[in-house]
């Protein structure tokens, strides 16, 4: 196979790095930090160039280059340091968390001299990076075929295939990875109220809730996120002897891929309450100090029930498994938006099969998602799916129940509420909406339709305006 240039030797950069190698991959790699390149010293496989021109000295033409830095300014930067150097028909790859209109305009600036542009989207972490990512990619056609058999060797295997895509031209790629970040963020917000809940709602002890979350990546409801949850629960801080979880601070950071998603759905008119509250829960968590000064003034929301217990702890996992799924229901509807404003085409069947392994979403429900959407590519909902219905119908009066108590109860469920709402608003064949309108027509002569005849309608409102 022809051998890849790297840019960026951070710990996305560095394993990849390894992964290719350890598929007998040559790679020359550089890195703006000096100390980044010594590391990877002394394997022979990994040849470091002292600049971003020696690397593309070293490489046939037309070379392939892989840039793994941070999205943003690092990237524009990487892109520079190797432009002048570059030639019609080189391919350079973007593997950062680029927002797709980013990747769509350096595809097109790059294309102006000929050269063939990737976005690709790299999920799985660190481990995932060395060991298997899931690899969505999008822009050059001709591009990813002459790359595809280096990014089939090091990308994950799922049900006997890469976890590997092509989703179609500039941005694609990346536009499905942030759909996935979204869905990721959550899928972790749901995960943590129901990890909230059983503490502070049900009441159980720290141990007890490890144990009942662990017991919940079982079967259907198996993910890589819950794994690594009850992973995490089940550490302890070495320095208080407490439950690790108890000593991290409160406070959720983001670098704006779940927040893009919201834009994006927003801007598309898609409706994807539980991807922004999401987001809107980690950005109120970060107002740490104001919810301190408001716990301290107007008392705390929380009364812990313990007569609950064991109906919250059965109906949790229930509530999870069907807000999860009315998760990705939004998600995908937000990648078909996507794909028809773009011309992109995106099977969302393959969207699952690549998602199936490698990457943070990794989970046994992107079994039946993948064959809901083979079964039918023209789904407009994956919750009209006749299977994922079913699941879903099946846990419904849990996951009512368990909103009921939360709410009750005063724990914040964010996630699961709105997915509960939206799991129901998608179904009322009739709902509020005709009270906004008259509403609208009332205050500002908007008008409204009428369910009897065509037209535009104004109410017969008099009095004083
Ligand atoms: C992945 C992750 C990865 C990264 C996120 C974290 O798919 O491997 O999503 O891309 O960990 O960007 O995002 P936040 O820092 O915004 O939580």
């Amino acid at each position: 196979m022809r051998a890849i240039g790297l840019i960026g030797l951070g710990v996305m950069g560095r394993n990849l790095a390894l992964n290719l190698a350890g598929h007998g991959i040559a790679v020359h790699a550089y890195d703006l930090d000096e100390a980044a390149r010594t590391g990877l010293a002394g394997l022979e496989s990994i040849r470091l160039s002292r600049s971003p021109a020696a690397l593309l000295a070293g490489l046939e033409r037309p070379r392939a280059i892989l840039v793994m830095v941070n999205a943003g300014a690092a990237t524009d930067r990487a892109i520079e340091s190797l432009e002048p150097g570059l030639s019609a028909g080189d391919i350079l790859a973007d593997g950062g968390n680029a927002h797709y209109t980013d990747t769509i305009g350096r595809a097109r600036a790059l294309g102006k001299s000929g050269v063939r542009f990737l976005g690709l989207g790299v999920s799985g972490g660190a481990e995932g990076a060395r060991l298997g990512p899931a690899l969505m990619a999008g822009g050059d056609a001709g591009a990813f075929r002459e790359l595809e058999p280096i990014l089939d060797a090091i990308a994950a295997k799922a049900g006997g295939r890469a976890c590997l895509g092509y989703f179609g031209g500039d941005g694609a790629g990346h536009f499905v990875k942030m759909v996935h970040n979204a869905i990721e963020y959550a899928v972790m917000a749901a995960i943590a109220e129901a990890w909230f809940a059983l503490r502070h709602l049900a009441g159980l002890a720290h141990g007890e809730a490890a144990e009942a979350i662990a017991g919940w990546n079982r079967g259907e409801a198996q993910s890589y996120l819950l794994e690594i949850t009850a992973d995490v629960l089940g550490r302890i801080d070495g320095a208080s002897g407490q439950p690790l979880v108890e000593m991290v601070l409160d406070r959720a950071e983001q670098k704006g891929t779940g927040a893009w998603a919201v834009e994006a759905s927003l801007a598309l008119g898609v409706a994807a309450p539980s991807l922004a509250e999401a987001v809107f829960a980690r950005t109120l968590s970060s107002a740490k100090e104001e919810r301190v000064a408001a716990e301290l003034r107007l008392g705390s929301p929380l009364h812990v029930d313990p007569s609950q217990r064991d109906a919250l702890r059965r109906q949790l996992p229930r509530a999870l498994f069907a807000a999860t799924l009315a998760c990705y229901a939004q998600g995908f509807q937000l990648l078909a938006a996507g794909s028809s404003q773009h011309g992109w085409n995106i099977d969302p069947a393959a969207v699952a099969e690549v998602w199936r392994g490698g990457c943070i979403l990794r989970a046994a429900l992107l079994d039946p998602i993948a064959a809901a959407f083979r079964g039918a590519p023209g789904l407009a909902n994956l919750m009209l799916d006749s299977a994922l219905a079913a699941a879903m119908a099946e846990r419904e009066a849990d996951w009512r129940a368990m909103v009921a108590a939360a709410l009750v109860g005063g724990a914040p469920v964010p996630v699961l509420a709105s997915a509960l709402a939206y799991a129901q608003g998608y179904r009322t064949k009739r709902g509020a909406a005709a009270l906004i309108q008259a509403q609208r027509d009332r205050f500002g002569g908007h008008g409204f339709q009428r369910i009897d005849r065509p037209g535009n309608h104004h109410g017969p409102w008099s009095g004083p305006e």
